[in-house]
């Protein structure tokens, strides 16, 4: 029979290459097919997900040297100004052994100091400079590296490029080489001048840069909103904005804001929608009121507040109801959408500084009046604030320093305290004047905006581990707009 097992026929030849006992099933010939199948499936995928993941993949082969991705070669990293807070500066660097040509510092060369008379106005201070004369300035920018650093969780390209939606109000953009790119522009229906100032602001703090200091590459987005919606802080990485809060301060529930880096806000350029003029405008229209008082005593003897209730209401009430028909008030609600409102009650802000006492109350999250309100000779009284701003930092509320008035947030010991200032009227007078020294001549010039700006790039680029790119590597396009052009098309 043809189907007979062939046991007893004698044993045929093999290949050579066959499954002989010596050999390894490897190179039987149909394995070595579908293995060698396999391994091109394999590779193609890996090709088809790198191609896709394109210039994230080298990113994050960085991770895996973790211990690098603080050790930009492009530039030195600053100092931290908390540290040099909490440990005082570093002794000067000696000039090198037999210095070749270099001039020897004089030994008693007089230190720098900041002169407000002389530099507040100066957008150009050096970074050395920034940090002696603004110490208290960079905290919460020092919080944010900290957070970083400590969890071994540098910003990567992939975490900014997650972000596939900008927000209302939302940007993104880049510093290449020390200029300014914007690379998206998102929806700026109720935040078109904060977006525009601030960016303004930026490329201000850029191109007045002291000597050239090179300033790292970064890549980053922020929102030009009074703050942050969860959902915006979810849906990708780190966003610069105008307030944040602590953690502690964070409703149950609620996103916190630690991935939100602290910048300053738009009015440093200008506030047209409350008619506030720019900045170094306002400050000197603020001066030239408080010129007319020589003597502090002979201010407005009352508490000034004028705002909307459209915010805060319930926490704006508090200070209505506490101040209804004092005769050290002078509180008034301003109806923005109601132009008799407006014409009767609402004050420019240089003339608050007519009163001795101001009131000042957070908003839809902080209130960017605060500031003005500390460029006067007066005292600033204020509830706990939650929302923070840079220059917080410097607020004392207690002691022979203090330089404001801090009263429950539901206003109810504000009688007693406006009534203890007015009853103790050097005391008042001393606030006020440590509130000049530290805010007006310190950490609201136009100097320190410009300072917390470089600050905040050189800081953010320490715990970025990527320099962004200027043209897309596929496109071989620029990836947006250099702040030249793109402010010419607004
Ligand atoms: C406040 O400052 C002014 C001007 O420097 C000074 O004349 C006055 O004595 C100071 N007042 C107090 C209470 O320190």
């Amino acid at each position: 029979m043809a189907n007979k097992p062939q046991h007893h026929s004698p044993p045929s030849p093999k290949p050579l290459w066959g499954s002989s006992s010596r050999l390894p099933g490897l190179f039987r010939p149909r394995l070595l097919i579908i293995v060698g199948c396999t391994f091109t499936l394999l590779v193609s995928a890996c090709l088809l997900v790198l191609e896709f993941e394109n210039q994230n993949y080298a990113l994050r082969l960085q991770l895996f040297r973790p211990n690098h991705y603080f050790e930009k070669q492009c530039y030195t990293p600053l100092e931290s100004a908390t540290e040099r807070l909490q440990h005082g500066s570093p002794p000067p660097v000696p000039p090198p052994p037999g210095g070749s040509g270099g001039e020897v510092k004089n030994g008693d060369e007089e230190e720098w100091r900041f002169v407000a008379s002389r530099d507040a106005n100066n957008y150009a201070l050096n970074s050395e400079q920034c940090l002696a004369a603004f110490p208290k300035l960079f905290t919460e920018i020092d919080k944010s590296v900290t957070q970083r650093r400590e969890a071994n969780n540098p910003i990567t390209f992939g975490e900014i490029n997650s972000r596939k939606k900008l927000g209302q109000g939302m940007a993104r953009a880049m510093i290449y080489q020390g200029e300014l790119y914007i690379v998206e522009y998102g929806d700026m229906m109720y935040t078109a001048t904060r977006a525009k100032s601030t960016l303004h602001s930026l490329h201000r703090a850029l191109v007045a840069n002291a000597d050239r200091e090179p300033l790292p590459s970064i890549e980053f987005h922020f929102s030009a909103d009074d703050f942050v919606w969860d959902d915006l802080k979810l849906a990708g990485g780190p966003v610069w904005a105008y307030s944040k809060r602590d953690t502690s301060d964070i409703d149950l529930g609620d996103v916190d804001d630690s991935n939100i880096w602290l910048m300053p806000d738009f009015g440093y350029w200008a506030w047209p929608e409350v008619e506030i003029a720019p900045y170094r405008e306002t400050r000197r229209r603020i001066a030239a009121v408080d010129s007319e008082y020589d003597d502090f005593q002979a201010k407005k003897k009352q508490l000034l507040w004028r705002g909307s209730l459209n915010t805060a209401s319930e926490l704006r009430s508090g200070l209505v109801e506490a101040t209804k028909n004092k005769y050290w008030a002078s509180v008034r609600v301003v109806d923005w959408g109601d132009s008799k409102s407006v014409a009767d009650n609402v004050l420019p802000i240089e003339d608050h500084c007519r009163y001795m006492f101001l009131a000042h109350t957070e908003g839809r999250s902080f209130s960017g009046r605060g500031k003005y309100l500390l460029n006067c000779h007066s005292v600033f009284i204020t509830h706990p604030l939650i929302w923070r701003e840079a220059h917080h930092a410097a607020l004392i509320s207690s002691g022979p320093d203090a330089n404001y008035v801090q009263v429950a947030r539901d206003f109810s010991n504000l009688e007693a305290k406006v009534e203890y200032l007015l009853d103790n009227p050097q005391v008042a007078e001393r606030i006020a004047n440590n509130s000049v020294e530290t805010f007006r001549d310190r950490y609201l010039t136009p100097a320190a905006e410009a300072c917390y700006w470089r600050y905040l790039i050189r800081k953010y680029a320490e715990v970025s581990d990527f320099e962004p790119k200027l043209y897309d590597e596929r496109t071989k396009k620029m990836r947006g707009q250099p702040y030249e052009q793109w402010v010419l098309s607004l």
